[in-house]
């Protein structure tokens, strides 16, 4: 628990009532953006994120199919949550959450993989998830934005000489594999990995905003933090669990909270350990949970 206490010095209090969080962030004025998109009718966008560029290929047709499929194209909140990850002041990084050795997964990942493009150099192994429906243009996304992401890439001379794609950290592994929230069982084989059988960080997106998704993506976190109980080869820290959404129905949010914390002990992120960009914008907010103990887990 070191690395966890030293981040508990970094956060505020515990959340210890749910509905009091859901006053407490409703009270702020919540600008009404459109519903979040970064461009819902574009099929590329050129996104910079901590210095680098990204050309991510999204699909609008994808998005305006019946069903749910959001994950068609990129949301605001994700390309500043990526930011804010790979920062050196992070709190995740600092109270060494997150080092070169953490294995992170991503649930709702999208179509884009960014915040995965992004992280994955600097840890030891990414693993993207959603359903199955995004897998096309996010393992596009990945070949072409990242040689980590396929094995069979090599450089080609003009990338050489231009020394790039830049940060190539031949270590890194980021891949995309389906997990539906609401069919698919979370076992170890989610690693890819015969050695390691649990995750360090398990990212949530906005993936918050439909009332039906709530129990079953809190349950998948609360699966995929307990792999780490029955994993012999990890270390005695517990999984985090990190949940970006940007602020919409009340209702929602709080429907959400309420489920999350329990499962989870709960804290947001303050405002003092975000980005200037996360932080100017009211409707975004990051919390972070740990799995209470089976015993505690509340009825
Ligand atoms: C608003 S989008 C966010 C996508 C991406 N994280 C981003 O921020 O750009 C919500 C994501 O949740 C995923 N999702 C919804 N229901 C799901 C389920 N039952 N299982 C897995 N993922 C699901 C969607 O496919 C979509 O990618």
């Amino acid at each position: 628990m070191m690395a966890f206490s030293s981040l508990l010095d970094r956060l505020g209090p515990e959340i210890s009532d749910p509905e009091e969080e859901t006053f407490l962030l409703y009270s702020q004025d919540i600008p009404s953006q459109n519903l979040g998109f970064v461009d819902p009718q574009a099929t590329t966008l050129d996104l910079s994120v901590a210095g680098k560029d990204y050309v991510i290929h999204q699909s609008p047709t994808i998005l305006n199919r019946p069903g749910s499929t959001t994950g068609a194209v990129v949301w605001k909140i994700t390309p500043l949550i990526a930011d804010w990850l790979v920062a050196s002041d992070n709190p995740l990084w600092t109270s060494n959450i997150l080092s070169s050795c953490s294995d992170v997964l991503e649930l709702g990942c999208g179509i884009s993989g960014l915040v995965g493009l992004v992280l994955a150099p600097l840890v030891a192994k990414y693993t993207l998830t959603d359903q199955s429906y995004v897998a096309r243009l996010v393992e596009k996304n990945i070949a072409e934005n990242s040689p980590l992401g396929n094995p069979k890439q090599t450089k080609t001379t003009s990338q050489k000489r231009k020394g790039k794609p830049s940060a190539v950290y031949p270590k890194a592994e980021l891949r995309f594999v389906p997990l539906d929230w609401e069919l698919d069982e979370v076992t170890p084989s989610l690693t890819g990995s015969d050695k390691v059988k649990s995750f360090d960080l398990v990212i949530a997106c906005d993936c918050i905003y439909n009332d039906t998704l709530i129990q079953p993506l809190v349950q998948t976190c609360a699966d995929v933090c307990r792999l780490r109980a029955s994993d012999k080869s990890s270390t005695d820290k517990s999984t985090v669990c990190l949940v970006a959404q940007q602020l919409r129905d009340p209702e929602i949010f709080e429907s959400w909270i309420k489920e999350f914390n329990r499962y989870f002990q709960t804290w947001r992120i303050p405002n003092n350990a975000l980005t200037e960009e996360l932080r100017s914008n009211p409707g975004f907010v990051v919390h972070l949970g740990i799995l209470r103990d089976a015993a505690e887990t509340r009825n």
